[in-house]
């Protein structure tokens, strides 16, 4: 069973094969008659939408469960819940709280299981965030991405596909929020070997592409106080922006937080793709779930 729980569930060939069939219109349609089970313990503006769509371009039927109506753990245990939808839907995606949902989910599916988002990664987000600085730049061995801030599953993802197309990571967190020895033997596991900057213009100086993300993440509410002052100085604005290269692209995941992270200046400036990249979180989904369900002949058909 292929499942996709982090964007390394791919090889740096299949990561690229993805990203190709990102760039395609249209793709043949594996989910047709077929349904998608999309799990919600969060809430979701792109990602429920862009993959919604995605698997209606596939031809198949996205339904969109909130936990509420399952309980995960309450009403009815993970595992059965996942065995329960395998029995109606050819894949099972899900946004987690916790990244252990997802991997038990794999130790009973009988369909592919996919990371919408857990605590520990976001690989449908670094897949169009990768589509989108390729779109800009072609060939991605040797570019340089900025990411600052909080090292968080989205820094995480996409530091690991940057660095499987050969890019140089660079990251500027506060020095509570770097990443842990822990995550760093993890990213090294994937071949990734980020930079740690203590000053964000450090890491920004002529870089490619420029990116951060909110500052209290969805779960850490409790902790915005605290949080909104440790990342006081890493707002990407002008002055930051104008470091880098002088053709570097911004990124954001969104949703973005206007004169926190990021100001209204950079966001709706001449160097942000984020609605390119929003748009992409359709086109990556759409080529990912392809990727997972096609038979090898189709693949080789596609070629
Ligand atoms: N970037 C992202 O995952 O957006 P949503 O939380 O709106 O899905």
């Amino acid at each position: 069973m292929n499942h996709f729980l982090e964007i390394d569930d791919l090889t740096p060939t299949e990561l690229r094969s993805v990203l190709a069939l990102a760039q395609r219109a249209e793709l043949p349609p594996v989910l047709a008659g077929r349904g998608a089970a999309l799990v919600f313990e969060k809430p979701s503006a792109r990602t429920r939408n862009a993959t919604e769509m995605a698997v209606v371009q596939l031809g198949g039927h996205p339904i969109t469960i909130r936990n509420d109506e399952i309980g995960l753990d309450v009403r009815e245990s993970v595992e059965d819940v996942t065995r329960t939808l395998g029995c109606f839907h050819a894949v099972l995606a899900a946004r987690v709280f916790s990244h252990r949902t997802l991997e038990r989910m794999t130790t009973v599916s009988n369909v592919p299981v996919v990371n919408l988002l857990s605590d520990v990664a976001h690989p449908m987000q670094a897949l169009a965030d990768l589509l989108t600085i390729q779109q800009e730049f072609g060939d991605l061995q040797g570019r340089s991405l900025a990411w600052i801030g909080d090292t968080n599953n989205v820094c995480r993802s996409l530091t690991i596909g940057a660095s499987m197309l050969g890019m140089h990571v660079r990251v500027a967190p506060p020095p509570q929020y770097e990443f842990t020895d822990e995550e760093l033997d993890r990213l090294a596991l994937a071949g990734a070997t980020p930079q740690t900057y203590a000053r964000p213009e450090d890491a920004v100086a002529g870089a490619d592409v420029v990116s951060t993300d909110t500052w209290v993440s969805m779960g850490q509410e409790n902790e915005a106080g605290e949080r909104h002052s440790d990342f006081e100085g890493y707002s990407v604005d002008d002055r930051l922006m104008g470091t880098a290269a002088p053709h570097a692209i911004f990124l954001h995941c969104l949703p973005a937080h206007r004169g926190e992270e990021v100001t209204d200046a950079v966001l709706d400036g001449a160097q942000s793709r984020v609605w390119r990249q929003a748009e992409n979180r359709m086109h990556t989904a759409r080529a990912l779930l392809w990727f997972l369900l096609a038979t090898s002949e189709q693949k080789e058909a596609v070629r």
